[in-house]
């Protein structure tokens, strides 16, 4: 190099510019009970009509009682079972039902209804109630404060959402773990921002996202597509993180779009849905088998979660 820098080959340099990405303790682990999730012959129903207001069906001299709906299946018939210590991963492709799907799990379903089947969490039906206690749903959309810096948004979800018992310093302590296990500690005194005020990267914004939720150290963690929108490098960054929190004894379920085959390989279980309906639903690995013994081989050098999402 004729700028005189010091040549890129150094070893110590090298062990310096990478460091944080061979860092792979585990700072934050799960010290609660193993959780189980069940969903079982899911049927869910959405009514398109129901989102154009009642007025509007005024003009056509009706009233809202005889205006009938169209309805919508958005899921058929869908049962899957994940537990502490398993990563599944929801794929395939726009519209098949994803977003519906976590949302029916964690409540949060607007303008659809459950025809059959039931969720449980540990054995009990998915309430409001019980879903707030143990499950973290990180959205697609980032709702954070812009003006806020990532230690400072992380302090203040610590003191409204922590237990009364904790003290300051546990407190401390809890948002020093979750900075250091999302690897947020070069950020962590950049304000977080949004479309109109530059804060953070956006990889680093989902991932602030994810420590809002970490913090209080659920022992189910839900994401609706968390890669979306990052690059490769920092997606792939995302889901080792996330399958180190699995190994940490908790159950992560996230929806993913046609994800990268190394991600692909990070995932325990796999549930691929067309069109509301399961094609497939087991480990990761034996995906592939599978589809080649249904007589559809995945061809060679070909992205598996391409070609059969
Ligand atoms: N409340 C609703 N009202 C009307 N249609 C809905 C509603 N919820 C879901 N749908 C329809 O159900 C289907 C599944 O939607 P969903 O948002 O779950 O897809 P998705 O797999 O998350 O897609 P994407 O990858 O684009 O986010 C779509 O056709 C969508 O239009
Ligand atoms: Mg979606």
């Amino acid at each position: 190099c004729k700028s005189g820098s010091p040549p890129l080959s150094n070893n110590s340099a090298n062990t310096e510019l990478f460091s944080s990405d061979e860092d792979s303790s585990l700072y934050f682990t799960y010290s609660g009970e193993g959780n189980e999730l069940e969903v079982s012959n899911l049927h869910y129903e959405v009514d398109t009509s129901a989102q154009i207001p009642w007025y509007e069906k005024l003009s056509e001299f009706k009233l809202p009682w005889e205006v009938k709906g169209n309805k919508q299946t958005a899921i058929n018939n869908l049962s899957l079972r994940v537990r502490s210590g398993q990563m599944l991963a929801v794929i395939g492709s726009s519209g098949c039902g994803k977003t519906s799907l976590l949302d029916i799990i964690t409540c949060r379903d607007e303008g659809g209804r459950m025809t059959c089947g039931h969720v449980l969490i540990n054995g009990k039906p998915n309430t409001p109630q019980l879903v707030k206690k143990s499950i973290a749903h990180v959205r697609q959309d980032d709702r954070l404060l812009p003006h806020l810096t990532v230690r400072e948004t992380l302090c203040f979800v610590a003191k409204l959402r922590l237990p009364s018992h904790f003290s300051q310093a546990q407190r401390d302590q809890r948002v020093d773990d979750v900075i250091a296990e999302l690897r947020l500690r070069q950020c962590a005194h950049t304000r977080v921002g949004n479309d109109y005020v530059r804060g953070v990267s956006g990889g680093e914004r989902r991932r602030v996202s994810i420590a809002v939720q970490l913090l209080w150290n659920p022992g189910i963690l839900i994401l609706d597509e968390p890669t979306s929108g990052l690059d490769s490098f920092t997606a792939h960054n995302l889901v080792i993180t996330l399958s180190r929190l699995a190994k940490g004894n908790r159950l992560i379920l996230l929806s993913v779009h046609q994800p990268r085959s190394d991600i692909f390989q990070l995932f325990d279980l796999v549930v691929l849905l067309s069109s509301g309906s399961a094609v497939y639903f087991g480990a990761a690995r034996d995906m592939v088998p599978y589809f080649t013994a249904l007589g559809h081989p995945c061809p060679r050098y070909c992205n598996p979660s391409d070609f059969y999402g």
